[in-house]
């Protein structure tokens, strides 16, 4: 039987199963542009993974798509791709990138003389729009959702992330709690399910917390959540990108182990 997945050769199928995931991919030539975001992914990374979970031409969905990085990586690998965001703003900045930049044959970004970046950007609030999305229609769901509330898991304090859409009630980042926000991911999950071709994947890249003196598994309790959705909970990689390593922080240093949160984790889930 065929590979009804991807176009990948056994020991690239096979290396890619390892649970740790480090890279270190410096920034393409859209960083400058993307980096307004201050919560980017690298497209190569994207491609990377879009790879795995798709085969050439196939259309993936990025519903918290911010300035587009996974759309970017769509375009690196020959895949087609919709992002649905909120905030207009980083609709905009995708639209420069798509009017400044191409995807040489090499695959990498480049100045004019390519393929056209292609992968269309819809406005609006994803619980909304996956609604008008036709059932088992999209070959994977890849996306980095905001991490949760502000007052429950620290994210406010630690990055400026939950202003980038103030007041904006639609917005995963503002919950009004933990148990909003868990509840708005269930919302999610139920459509994307039902948008999934069937036994094909969800994707989500999410850090874990340190709150209140102990360690917060935030990604194990939206997974936890997810898998009440319908989906098979397949397996999770730990992506570390050295080139953006930040300093360790000398937290608590001489007193009492508090770990420097500095890899995300990959957390994949497959419509069974
Ligand atoms: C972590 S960022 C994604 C960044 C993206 N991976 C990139 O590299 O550009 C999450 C995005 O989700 C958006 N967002 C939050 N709530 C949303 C909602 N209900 N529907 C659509 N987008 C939403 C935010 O505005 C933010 O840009």
């Amino acid at each position: 039987m065929g590979n009804p997945l991807n176009e990948l050769s056994g020991s690239e199928w096979l290396y890619w199963t390892n649970t740790i995931y480090p890279t270190n991919y410096p920034p393409d030539l859209t960083h400058c542009l993307r980096k307004k975001h201050g919560a980017i992914k690298p497209p190569e990374l994207m491609g990377e993974i879009i790879t795995f979970f798709t085969k050439k031409e196939e259309l993936i969905l990025d519903p918290f798509a911010g300035v587009g990085s996974t759309l970017l990586g769509a375009a690196l690998v020959g895949r087609k791709a919709v992002g649905v965001e909120l905030n207009y703003d980083w609709i905009k900045v995708f639209r420069e990138i798509q009017n400044s930049f191409t995807v040489g044959e090499n695959g990498f970004i480049q100045g004019q003389k390519g393929k056209k970046i292609e992968g269309t950007m819809i406005h609006g609030d994803c619980l909304d729009e996956l609604k008008k999305i036709p059932s088992n229609s999209i070959r994977a769901v890849i996306t980095d959702p905001p991490y949760g509330c502000q007052h429950r898991v620290g994210f406010a304090q630690e990055t400026n992330f939950s202003m980038y859409n103030p007041g904006e009630k639609k917005d995963f980042g503002n919950a009004e709690s933990f148990t909003e926000y868990l509840e708005k991911i269930a919302e999610f999950a139920q459509e994307a399910y039902r948008i999934l071709v069937h036994r094909r994947y969800l994707v989500i890249m999410i850090g874990d917390r340190y709150l209140n003196g102990e360690y917060f598994p935030l990604s194990i309790k939206v997974a936890e959540v997810i898998q009440r959705t319908g989906f098979m909970w397949k397996g999770m990689r730990i992506w570390w990108n050295q080139a953006t390593q930040r300093p360790l922080r000398p937290y608590a240093i001489k007193k009492c182990f508090v770990p420097n949160i500095t890899h995300q984790n990959i957390l994949i889930f497959r419509k069974d």
